[in-house]
């Protein structure tokens, strides 16, 4: 089942009266005052004078130039907003709406810093050492250790020592080490990827790529556009860089609305956009070809830099890996992010950014904020890419985490109350639940985790604290006997809740 009225939150598909055509009234016109400015303010929106987005003259400037009394123009501007056509904010004024091509308006909400609830630092606290093994459940999207190569890279990793004890006394490059960038780019041929090794600059992680990415392209208190809901450690690091988010909708299939980003960036002052199209966290949603290549060709033309998290793209369920963004990348507009840290080895913290036509700028930050990344880490990673290992590690990791996927749809479908509604992904590792508007995650996720349960609740993917009545849910966790009588005592706290 799909979460479409989640999209709708944002995207009224329904527009008051929009379908009534308001016809243009000259002089002799014997309509009332104030629905004669009505109908000249909204023939101005239709014809783009006034453009999405814009303030509308205050009531009080409005009253002086037309000569009319100011409840004449509050009803006017009421009537507008009946329409649809413009939103009241508080104390701001009016503004024309955002509208799609196909009528629909768009709410987007304005630029807001990200606020993080106290409580929800017990998440990150959570994978501290003393918690790790007691909080599993459904909480960590990274792949279980019985399924990585841990063994083989244990190997490899004495054997790059003894062969290289160069370098455990060597700074590195800052951009990376040449054998492991060298097979990075052999791994983005799958995707039909032209990364070139001297483009590349390695990363502790694709956390690490994302901090370079918004250093390299922003200022504290510039905008960046991000998915609602968005992964919470993207939210962090937006809040300490000092950007403001404007959030755009985002469906839990398809991913963001491209209609929706048209126009944000369309007026908005958003000095970049940040997305992951394969497997998103938290919705697990994954964006088709055409609209893919929409957002890159848009961008592009807009001189709006996309930042391009990857980094499940190699988590599908199905025959194909979906491509990235950066696939259809023409002009370098693409930074692309991704690493090797949910599919190989967590711990050796290796990631990548491609970052297109910013590759100074970027290499600068890296340079600046950590100089380089630890070599060892990327020879050991050479060598496994190298031997072949990489594609049937992955063939195996991919079935067993779509069965775990499918063996937790199945117990939600058991032991959940039937009007949840929740994502069935097509890759990654996480599903994200809808409950009634009066259900509370937070309560949800306190009870569960003093029972050792974990989960993510909707408001960790909000700057303002919104999806309260939502949860992340992951499969990460091998399916077994535990697994599942976590899953039904989860499902009793919610019966609990609703009954309560
Ligand atoms: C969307 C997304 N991006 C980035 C990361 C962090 O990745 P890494 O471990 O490579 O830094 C995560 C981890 O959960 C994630 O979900």
């Amino acid at each position: 089942m799909v979460l479409r009225q989640l999209y709708c939150l944002f995207l009224c598909t329904t527009v008051r009266g929009a379908a009534r055509t308001i016809p243009y009234h000259g002089g002799m016109d014997t309509q009332p005052l104030y629905l004669q400015l009505a109908d000249d303010i909204a023939a101005q929106i239709r014809a783009r004078v006034l453009r999405a987005g814009e303030r509308l003259p205050s009531l009080r400037e409005m009253k002086l130039r037309r000569g009319l009394s100011l409840s004449t123009v509050q009803q006017a501007f009421r009537r507008l907003e009946d329409l649809g056509l413009v939103e009241a904010r508080p104390q701001s004024g009016y503004f024309v709406r955002l509208r799609s091509e196909s009528g629909h308006v768009l709410r987007l909400a304005a630029p807001t810093e990200v606020a993080v609830d106290p409580l929800l630092w017990s998440y990150v606290e959570d994978q501290s050492e003393q918690h790790t093994e007691r909080m599993q459940g459904f909480r960590s999207a990274v792949a279980p250790h019985a399924l990585l190569p841990t063994a083989q890279l244990q190997r490899m990793t004495l054997d790059c020592m003894r062969r290289h004890p160069d370098l455990l006394s060597d700074y590195g490059r800052p951009s990376g080490y040449l054998d492991f960038k060298r097979q990075i780019a052999r791994l983005a041929m799958e995707w039909g990827g032209q990364l070139h090794p001297e483009q590349l600059i390695v990363t502790q992680g694709t956390i690490e790529a994302l901090n370079l990415a918004l250093r390299a392209l922003t200022q504290p208190g510039d905008v960046v556009a991000v998915e609602s809901p968005a992964y919470f450690s993207l939210l962090f690091t937006l809040k300490a860089l000092g950007l403001r988010v404007v959030e755009i909708p985002t469906d839990p299939v398809s991913g963001i609305s491209v209609d929706a980003l048209e126009l944000a960036t369309r007026d908005a002052a958003i000095k970049a956009v940040i997305l992951v199209p394969n497997f998103s966290n938290p919705l697990g949603a994954l964006m088709p070809d055409a609209a893919k290549e929409k957002v890159a060709d848009m961008l592009a033309a807009r001189g709006i830099p996309l930042i391009e998290d990857d980094v499940y793209g190699e988590f599908y369920y199905g025959r194909q890996r979906p491509r990235p963004i950066k696939a259809f990348d023409r002009s370098g507009n693409v930074l692309y992010c991704a690493s090797l840290t949910k599919d190989v080895a967590p711990g050796l913290r290796i990631g990548w950014i491609d970052p297109g036509r910013y590759r100074s700028q970027v290499e600068v930050q890296k340079y600046l904020s950590t100089h380089s990344t630890p070599t060892l880490n990327q020879a050991v990673l050479a060598r496994f890419l190298e031997s072949g290992a990489y594609p049937r590690h992955m063939r195996r990791l991919r079935r067993a985490i779509a069965s775990q996927m499918q063996g937790l749809l199945d117990g939600l479908a058991r032991y959940f109350p039937a009007d949840v509604r929740y994502t069935r992904p097509q890759g990654g590792f996480v599903l994200w639940l809808e409950f009634p508007q009066e259900f509370d995650s937070l309560t949800l996720h306190r009870q569960a985790r003093q029972e050792g349960i974990g989960l993510a609740p909707g408001p960790l993917f909000s700057p303002r604290g919104d999806y309260r009545h939502c949860v992340r849910l992951s499969c990460a966790e091998p399916w077994s006997a535990v697994q599942q009588a976590r899953l039904v005592r989860l499902g009793q706290l919610v019966r609990q809740q609703y009954a309560g």
